[in-house]
């Protein structure tokens, strides 16, 4: 296939890339950048674009002259952390807070909602958003993976003052067990013994202070961190972002999770907020690029079983300073649920209520020659009953419990 055919063929698939990810309140949101190397920290608070299709012969040549670094490689000190690199480019919490207020607001009301728990919550970097705006909140996160809680209590927690630890619970383990989960711990007070002065190399005049915490460290042998085990306020609002409810491939398992969730919210009214994503363009194989002044941020789909609706996705992060390519930074394996699937499930488990917020992204056409966030950026999500298929679409799911 020549070029230009490949190009027309790749356009019938754009745009609705960078929506996959942010919503438009937040490209304010790059406040998590403190430990980036100072090569990073230096950007541009606007990203410099939206998604676009990536050439793939250029790709090509750039293979043999970059480095490339797989999932398992550890990264150099000049190379910041793939979770760093994946908040920054993926992630919206203000967006998705405000939305989570609004609706929590118009389905129960009458209070405000204090106490948030996040399924699926990777770095919990929405949890960390969540406290450090009213210091009356909590936060749960629930996750698998055990790098990224550690990772979070050592870049996300920490930068939201001491109280933090004291109000976000991180357990790590599988929200379809979320009892035998285990608590994260990270004791202040253990941070302060581990600190230990060193001599510094060139100059034995001069001492710095070096931490040797291993954040995120839990008791193995107690049941005491266990979370069956652990007091927790009901929880007011549930969430389940970035698409995490398609990790779930069997029905059952969907509507045994979406029984936990049910459980843990409170009994004076709650809800449970997950998103998706879908349209004609999503069922394909697809490779979209989004540009950010130090990193070009690579999303791609690979082929799309529609016996099973299955999908295989990966993350990718070119660093152009660095010449380094993080290939397969994250790769998930994901059922793409249809709307009336998912609303099968939240009714069965027992939810009052369901309802659909969706945002039309925009058509590849518009999105070729915009600039930066350009179209897409102002439209809102909407509440609707019906909606006609689209190229794109993005939705949040809003389950009430009463
Ligand atoms: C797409 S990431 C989402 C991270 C974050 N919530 C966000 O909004 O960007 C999905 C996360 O779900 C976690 N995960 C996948 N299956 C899980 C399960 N059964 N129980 C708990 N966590 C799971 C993965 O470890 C990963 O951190």
């Amino acid at each position: 296939m020549g070029k230009r055919e490949k190009k027309q063929k790749h356009n019938q698939h754009r745009a609705r890339g960078a929506s996959y990810y942010n919503t438009q309140e937040d490209e304010d949101d790059f406040n998590y950048q403190q430990s980036l190397p100072s090569s990073f920290s230096d950007k541009d608070p606007e990203p410099q674009g939206d998604f676009e299709e990536e050439e793939e012969e250029e790709e090509e040549e750039e293979e043999n002259e970059e480095e490339d670094m797989d999932n398992d490689a550890k990264p150099s000190s000049d190379v910041p952390s793939k979770f760093l690199l994946y908040q920054q480019s993926v992630q919206s919490p203000k967006g998705d807070i405000s939305y989570l207020q609004k609706f929590f607001l118009m389905y129960v009301g009458g209070r405000l909602p204090l106490h948030l728990q996040e399924d699926f919550c990777g770095t919990a970097l929405l949890s960390t958003e969540w406290l450090r705006s009213d210091s009356r909140r909590t936060a749960v996160g629930v996750d698998l993976d055990l790098e990224a809680l550690n990772w979070c209590m050592e870049n996300n927690v920490s930068k939201i003052g001491a109280d933090g630890y004291s109000r976000m619970s991180l357990f790590h383990g599988n929200v379809l067990q979320p009892f035998e989960a285990k608590l994260v711990r990270f004791e202040p007070q253990e941070l302060i013994s581990n600190i230990k002065l060193r001599e510094h190399k060139d100059n034995s005049e001069c001492n710095v202070l070096e931490s040797t915490v291993q954040a995120g460290s839990y008791d193995s042998t107690g049941d005491k961190y266990l979370k069956r085990n652990f007091p927790l306020p009901a929880r007011d609002i549930v969430c389940a972002f970035n698409y995490s409810c398609c990790f779930l491939h069997k029905r059952a398992d969907l509507l045994l999770y979406f029984k936990h969730v049910l459980d843990a919210l409170s009994k004076k009214g709650g809800i449970f907020v997950m998103d998706l994503y879908g349209g004609t363009s999503s069922e394909c194989k697809l490779r979209l690029q989004r540009r950010f002044p130090n990193f070009t941020y690579i999303w791609e789909q690979a082929e799309f079983d529609i016996i099973e609706r299955k999908t295989r996705i990966s993350l990718h992060f070119h660093l152009q300073k660095q010449q380094k390519k993080l290939r397969h930074a994250f790769s998930y394996s994901w059922r793409l649920w249809s709307l009336p699937e998912i609303k099968d499930c939240l009714e069965e488990a027992g939810f009052h209520s369901v309802h659909f917020w969706l945002r039309q992204m925009p058509d590849s056409e518009e999105n070729r020659t915009t600039e930066g966030f350009g179209v897409g950026r102002d439209i809102k999500y909407e509440e609707v009953r019906n909606f006609e298929q689209e190229d794109s679409w993005n939705a949040y799911i809003i389950a009430v419990a009463k």
